[in-house]
């Protein structure tokens, strides 16, 4: 090795020694005529050397110091660096390679600098302390979830990245064939189909840290690329695969914060959407919804009166932190997400109430400010106030509507209002059970759309219910959930042919279209298949939350920004004329 030690190692334990250090040079100050101090950083940290003021190292360089460890003079220690006690003296330098002056400072200023500019320098971006914590801390959770899942007898193997287009539910990157022209590969979206004929293959327990490609709008939490602990299981249910899923992800929290997580809670689809107005509540915080229909039973309030679902939530002393523009703000924010108002009510003590039974009839003494106050009747005051627990200064929002859009518009709002940001912590990890087998009605083809994908095992209590009402057949379909953020989602699968057949029947695919599209992957079922089940983290989801870090790009070494493009190497680009006729392909000129 060049070196004896690392920068970030050495203490007063090893004052006297000669040492020789390599890596890069962190920041270089004038010290008195004829010497400077120069900072020689590698990943483990950094140590002041003192050189002569004639050696020519400036910022980045890449050099290796051999110098003598001395204490620090007495008032020149920093407490703040685990080396700040001493310094190398007598130091030869040699310079590995030349730099000329970064872009952008190797420090956590960069945090503040463009984010264009870092991902267009992302090699120096990397050098940061931030980038090398959250890398290394990564490959600790990989590691982790490796072991956790060698330790339970699930084996490793690869899936293929060039496979035929399926009906995963994303878009797919398309890869033209070269040997039969206007044909194409598709790039997996998950090894859901291969990991399925593998457990038709015997296999029983199979793992995979698969990549993932995706053809979606990139966001905080989605990349085209990603990564998944991908796993599935046979002759298992679904608390088998939860409780064998959970190892992984527990393990890995446990290196990366030092805490095992006790047990995680389950509930179901419904009682996620009931409480939280969303099927990945963030559990961190209160301000559940609160289930007002009956309250409203007899309202003469016209935009209560017909609605097949009313719920609230309260903020505790909201009212004073919201005026009337903040007020207006949220109530066009719920509009924006569907709802066709908000009723927003402060509980007060009105003046002339004071130490008297309310003049509105209300034994509490408290009533409502509210441009809508003088629809709401005294019994109706009563019980919001007892049903939602509420105490004058809090605020409460109310939606009516058609339950799903109540449940997920008050959802919103309560993460908007509520939620802390991720690295407060703690974290707090949720199963939710039983999501339904389908949501919504696909506009095209009025058929239902698959809530996971085409290939979830109905409740089984629900199966005679598939053709009557099939909106409300629940699957053995689960997600797993942290601080709010969707990690994982799995299921157990269909693995009886004739039940996928009576599936598809419902999304409008026939025998022959089912045949034709996804024969390769339905005829391995008549050959015997086990009953499987399997689950698929986010490691990048994963690791971003474990580092603290709101962004999932901040975890990945080669992220593409939101535009897709990269600004390191410009990619997308266009290819020239031999390839594209090769591939038998012509690009059309831009669309008018
Ligand atoms: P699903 O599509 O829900 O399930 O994906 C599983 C998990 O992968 C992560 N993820 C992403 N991470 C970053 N960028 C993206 N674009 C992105 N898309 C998904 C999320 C998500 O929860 N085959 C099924 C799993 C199964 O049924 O076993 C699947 O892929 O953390
Ligand atoms: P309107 O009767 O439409 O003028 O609405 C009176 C108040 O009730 C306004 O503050 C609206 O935002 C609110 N509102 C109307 N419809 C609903 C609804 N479905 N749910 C909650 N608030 C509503």
């Amino acid at each position: 090795m060049m070196r004896t030690h690392h920068c970030g190692e050495l203490t007063a334990e090893n004052i006297g020694q000669q040492v020789t250090l390599a890596g890069w040079v962190n920041r270089r100050r004038q010290h008195g005529e004829h010497l400077a101090f120069l900072d020689i950083r590698d990943y483990t940290g950094l140590t002041q050397c003192v050189v002569d003021n004639t050696v020519d190292a400036r910022s980045e360089y890449v050099i290796t110091v051999t110098g003598t460890v001395t204490a620090r003079v007495e008032g020149t220690v920093n407490r703040d660096l685990p080396t700040g006690e001493i310094e190398l003296q007598d130091c030869i330098i040699e310079v590995l390679s030349e730099a000329e002056p970064p872009p952008f400072p190797i420090d956590e200023r960069a945090d503040k600098v463009d984010e264009m500019v870092r991902l267009k320098y992302r090699y120096l971006d990397l050098r940061r302390e931030r980038m090398q914590r959250n890398l290394r801390l990564r490959s600790k959770i990989n590691a982790a979830i490796r072991s956790a899942m060698a330790n339970q007898d699930f084996i490793e193997v690869e899936t293929p990245m060039l496979m035929p287009s399926t009906p995963e539910g994303a878009r797919e990157f398309l890869v033209p064939s070269r040997q039969r022209p206007g044909n194409f590969y598709a790039l997996p979206q998950s090894p859901q189909l291969y990991k399925q004929l593998l457990m038709v293959g015997g296999l029983d327990r199979y793992y995979q840290i698969a990549r993932c490609l995706r053809d979606e709008d990139l966001r905080a939490d989605r990349q085209y690329e990603f990564m998944q602990l991908d796993l599935e299981m046979s002759f298992v249910e679904v608390d088998d695969v939860l409780s064998a899923a959970e190892v992984g992800v527990l393990d890995a929290a446990e290196v990366a914060t030092g805490v095992r997580p006790t047990e995680v809670p389950r509930i179901t689809w419904h009682e996620a959407m009931e409480r939280f107005g969303t099927d990945k509540p963030d559990i961190r915080f209160g301000m559940e919804l609160v289930e007002l229909t009956e309250v409203f039973a007899q309202t003469g309030f016209k935009a209560f009166s017909s609605a097949g679902s009313i719920k609230g939530i309260k903020v505790d002393g909201g009212a004073s932190q919201y005026g009337r523009n903040k007020l207006d703000g949220l109530t066009d924010e719920a509009k924006a997400m569907g709802a066709k108002g908000l009723v927003w009510l402060k509980v007060i003590v009105p003046e002339a109430a004071e130490g008297e039974q309310g003049s509105d009839g209300v034994a509490s003494g408290l009533a409502f400010q509210s441009p809508v106050a003088k629809f709401i009747s005294a019994d109706e005051t009563a019980s919001i106030l007892s049903t939602m627990d509420a105490t004058e200064g809090d605020l409460i929002l109310i939606v009516a509507d058609e339950w799903t859009t109540t449940c997920e518009v008050l959802g919103e709002l309560r993460n908007r209002i509520g939620r802390p940001p991720v690295h407060e912590g703690p974290y707090k990890y949720l199963w939710v059970v039983d999501f339904p087998l389908f949501v919504g009605v696909d506009a095209a083809t009025g058929r239902p759309k698959p809530g996971h994908h085409a290939f979830c095992h109905p409740h089984p209590d629900d199966l005679d219910k598939l053709e009557s009402d099939p909106m409300s057949v629940r699957a053995w379909a689960y997600d797993l959930v942290l601080n709010g953020w969707e990690l994982g989602s799995g299921s157990i699968r269909i693995h009886d042919p004739l039940l996928q057949r009576r599936v598809f029947a419902l999304l409008g695919i026939d025998d022959e279209e089912a045949d034709r599209r996804f024969g390769f992957f339905l005829d391995p079922f008549k050959f015997g298949a086990p009953p499987h089940g399997g689950f698929a983290y986010g490691i990048d989801r994963l690791s971003a939350i474990l580092a603290g870090e709101e962004n999932i790009r901040e975890i990945i070494a080669f992220p593409k920004p939101s535009s897709g493009v990269d600004p390191m190497t410009g990619s997308p680009g266009e290819v020239d004329d031999g390839q594209l006729e090769e591939l038998g392909l012509r690009v059309l000129p831009p669309a008018e």
